[in-house]
């Protein structure tokens, strides 16, 4: 395990209504431990439920936060169906993932979309959670190292050394995201590890020593410890296995050990 704080974060992507967030954060925020203060819990429901789960973790007085799973970049506007990054300020959100695969497909999101909303939340002083990887076609091209390098320059584009630093980036590769098949720990390993090699040669080492590099692809309880003792993943963003609070427990605790 890596010297950085390590983390934990559910995607909850477009699942559970207001009562059954309620739910679920409480079962979650139930189980915290007094450990849990030495890893980041995060857990991103959807947009609409973002208050539901603040609501049950400021009540319990827990130090687990609230990530959001989109924003835009502009301050307001006509943006119809848009939220902005104040939007997430007010409903206590400290996190947002950005350019998650499924946003880059279904909603047309490009490398520079992401550039745009990396800047607007670390203007705002939340931390992007920033995600990468490659498809299956890439990755039996072989290209998938330089694919994925690019799209980490093409996120953090324009930005300072200690911006960069205070950001998180999740590599999950396509063809590993809710189909059950994870890269394996050295697989997972061979892409972080060139990432945080990309931000030591376009931010320093300082920014590539603190960066957290998260994997996230079909992470569940049987496969984590294999993956956190990699020494470049910092731990996970994880989407089917975070919707339950047992396996998001044992998920946390993994990164603890
Ligand atoms: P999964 O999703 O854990 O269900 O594969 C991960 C993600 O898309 O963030």
């Amino acid at each position: 395990m890596s010297k950085r704080k390590p983390m934990m974060v559910g995607n909850w992507k477009m699942h559970k209504t207001w009562a059954e967030t309620s739910v679920l954060a409480q079962a979650i925020s139930n189980r915290e431990k007094n450990t849990w203060e030495d890893t980041d819990v995060v857990i991103c429901p959807a947009m609409c439920n973002l208050k539901a789960a603040w609501e049950v973790l400021e009540f319990d007085k827990s130090k687990i936060k609230i990530g959001a799973q989109n924003v835009h970049w502009a301050d307001e506007g006509a943006y119809t169906g848009e939220v902005s990054v104040a939007m997430l300020q007010d409903v206590g959100a400290a996190y947002c993932i950005v350019g998650h695969s499924e946003r880059r497909a279904y909603a047309a999101e490009t490398n520079e979309d992401v550039n745009r909303k990396v800047k607007a939340l670390l203007k705002g002083e939340l931390t992007p959670i920033v995600c990468v990887g490659e498809s299956e076609h890439i990755r039996n091209d072989g290209a998938y190292l330089d694919y994925v390098c690019k799209q980490v320059s093409a996120a953090f584009a324009g930005l300072e050394d200690n911006e960069v630093s205070k950001c998180v980036v999740a590599y999950e590769p396509l063809w590993a995201i809710g189909t059950g098949r994870t890269a394996t720990p050295e697989e997972a390993q061979e892409v972080c590890a060139a990432i945080r090699n990309e931000i030591s040669t376009e931010y320093g080492k300082d920014a590539a020593e603190s960066i957290r590099v998260l994997y996230g692809g079909s992470v569940k309880p049987e496969n984590v410890d294999g993956l956190m003792a990699q020494p470049d993943i910092d731990g996970g963003l994880v989407g089917g296995a975070s919707l339950d609070a047992d396996s998001f427990t044992q998920l946390v605790d993994a990164t603890l050990k």
